[in-house]
């Protein structure tokens, strides 16, 4: 700006003013010359100001068709902010007010206009310009130092939650496998005597044929200890320790077979099945027995959660997550953006039911073993609980998604065929 000198666009109608405003300035002493373009009307003022710069603007008030300020709102609504500089007449006083308060920068008389009053005007106005410009800068940057601060919160925020759930998950691990072992040890001693009073059981219904009173109590005796028989099987199923039967299997008919088993009862029940397979699903090494005992599980909770009906959505697909392998030994001088994303294959499995939900309260006990909400004779409370064992040997996981009285989906995840070979190349 100093180099080229100051670029002034004076609007000014009288011919006589602008010569003599242009006179005023060529006696300032400011150096390189100011230079000066003036234009007679405000029509072709705004047009000049469409494509060119200047460091200040001289507008009169009286500018015929439209007065000085309208041009001064016309000017700042194009979002030209340059200064402008109101030029008015002796009696002006109001109008220069009005000037102010609609974005003048400031206002002379031009019957006592001198050279040095003018300059010193022009220098205020731009001084002021800058120092707005450094404000509105200042305020940029805080903005953007203030939406980096909140950016880096919601991710540490996210950080917390994962870490969160991960610590969760591995509490509810610890706590199934500690309720497991000593589930296992106390299903022995169950065992045991059970299967010896169940042979006396036996025995005295033989040997009393006869006694209806006596046939009775036993037919009773019978139903309880075959209850705590599925008691006692429910709880080795969890507690058991033994390699699975992997086999490469597609998923997909795993469902099938289970809801095709309960298709006529839930039709029975009013409840509708809608399958949304992902026909192209790759097929995994499952322990399938198992599998179909999680799936046997989740579909029997949602049927039991829609007792006066309702849909059943059955999902399967196929989704990709972003690993970053930063585990491996030669990345561990890499900058971290410079470490390959992996893609990992997952087939996530999801039944949902729009039944009775889950309340929150019980959201945290729901794979607990013995947590039911069911009657006595209906559940043991064991099913979630094995559900989460087998799918966490599988290395996947099992979450729940429920508002009450809308409704719960059931999600699985497994990792997908080339994942576990995958994870040998990390080390
Ligand atoms: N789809 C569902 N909708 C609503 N509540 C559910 C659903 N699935 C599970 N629950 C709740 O979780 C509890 C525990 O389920 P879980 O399968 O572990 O045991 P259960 O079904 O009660 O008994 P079991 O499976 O041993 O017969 C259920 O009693 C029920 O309260
Ligand atoms: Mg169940």
């Amino acid at each position: 700006m100093d180099k080229q000198g100051l670029k002034i666009l004076l609007v000014e109608d009288d011919e006589d003013d602008a010569f003599f405003i242009k006179d005023i300035m060529a006696d300032s002493e400011v150096e390189p010359r100011p230079v000066i373009k003036h234009v007679l009307n405000p029509k072709t003022a705004l047009k000049v100001l469409e494509s060119e710069s200047f460091d200040i603007c001289l507008f009169d008030y009286r500018l015929g068709e439209m007065d000085g300020i309208d041009l001064l709102r016309k000017v700042r609504k194009m979002g030209v902010e340059t200064p402008v500089i109101f030029l008015t007449g002796q009696n002006d006083q109001e109008i220069a007010v009005e000037a102010m308060k609609s974005g003048a920068t400031d206002f002379r008389t031009k019957s006592n206009l001198t050279s040095e009053t003018l300059i010193q005007s022009i220098r205020f106005a731009i001084q002021l310009r800058k120092e707005e410009d450094r404000r509105e800068f200042a305020e940029t940057r805080l903005k953007k130092s203030n939406e980096d601060i909140q950016a880096t919160n919601e991710e540490l925020q996210k950080s917390l939650q994962k870490l969160r759930e991960a610590q969760d998950h591995l509490l509810r691990s610890e706590k199934l496998a500690s309720i497991g072992r000593l589930a296992a040890g106390v299903c022995h001693e169950i065992l045991n005597p059970l299967n010896i009073i169940s042979g006396h059981v036996q025995a005295l219904k033989m040997e009393r044929e006869s006694d209806e009173n006596l046939g009775e109590d036993l037919y009773s005796i019978t139903e309880e200890i075959d209850r705590i028989e599925k008691i006692v099987g429910g709880l080795l199923k969890f507690s058991r320790k033994e390699d699975m039967e992997l086999k490469h299997s597609d998923i997909n008919e795993e469902l099938e077979s289970v809801l095709s088993i309960m298709e006529k009862e839930m039709f029975l029940d009013n409840i509708q099945v809608v399958k949304k397979f992902d026909l192209d699903l790759p097929r995994i090494e499952i322990d399938a027995n198992r599998m179909r005992q999680v799936f046997l599980n989740l579909v029997n909770n949602a049927r039991y959660a829609m007792e006066c009906g309702g849909v059943l959505t059955v999902t399967t697909e196929k989704i990709y997550k972003e690993e970053i392998r930063n585990r491996r030994k030669t990345d561990a001088e890499k900058e971290p953006e410079k470490i390959e994303v992996h893609q990992e294959i997952f087939l996530r499995i999801k039944i949902a039911d729009t039944g009775t939900g889950i309340k929150k309260s019980d959201m945290m006990k729901l794979f607990d073993p013995f947590f039911t909400t069911k009657p006595e004779d209906k559940g043991t409370g064991l099913g979630l609980s094995i559900c989460y064992t087998i799918i966490e040997k599988h290395l996947g996981t099992i979450e729940v998604e429920s508002e009450y009285g809308k409704g719960a989906t059931f999600v699985i995840e497994l990792p997908g065929p080339t994942n576990s070979s995958s994870e040998q190349e990390l080390f």
